[in-house]
């Protein structure tokens, strides 16, 4: 279980938290977060779960793989601590993450 902080675009944010094992983008999902639709379901084919990272949390998620990269870069505006959400698991060493919306998907 961790805590994740989920901040929309114009700075309203929603601590919930997340079960183990979920990803980032399903903690959003079930708990009707605005802006991440994840029209995929998860299958890192949308980016519409794209969330920009705490930059003090990003080096301590698991790496992107090409994948994830090829999809960020047909995202809005990605920036160096984007991320996909549905690709970051949730584990307890999550506690208190932290995840921007950005301003497209608002
Ligand atoms: S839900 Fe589609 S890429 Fe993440």
């Amino acid at each position: 279980m961790a805590k994740i902080t989920y901040i929309e675009h114009k700075g309203k944010s929603h601590e919930i938290e997340v079960a183990n094992g979920l990803t980032v983008m399903e903690g959003a999902v079930q708990n009707n977060i605005p802006g991440i639709t994840a029209d995929c379901g998860g299958a890192c084919a949308c980016a519409t779960c794209h969330v920009y990272v705490d930059e003090k949390w990003f080096d301590k998620l698991k790496k992107k793989d090409e994948a994830e990269q090829d999809m960020l870069d047909m995202a809005f505006e990605p920036n160096k601590f984007s991320r996909l959400s549905c690709q970051i698991s949730v584990a307890d060493e999550l506690d208190g993450l932290a995840v921007k919306i950005p301003s497209k998907q608002a």
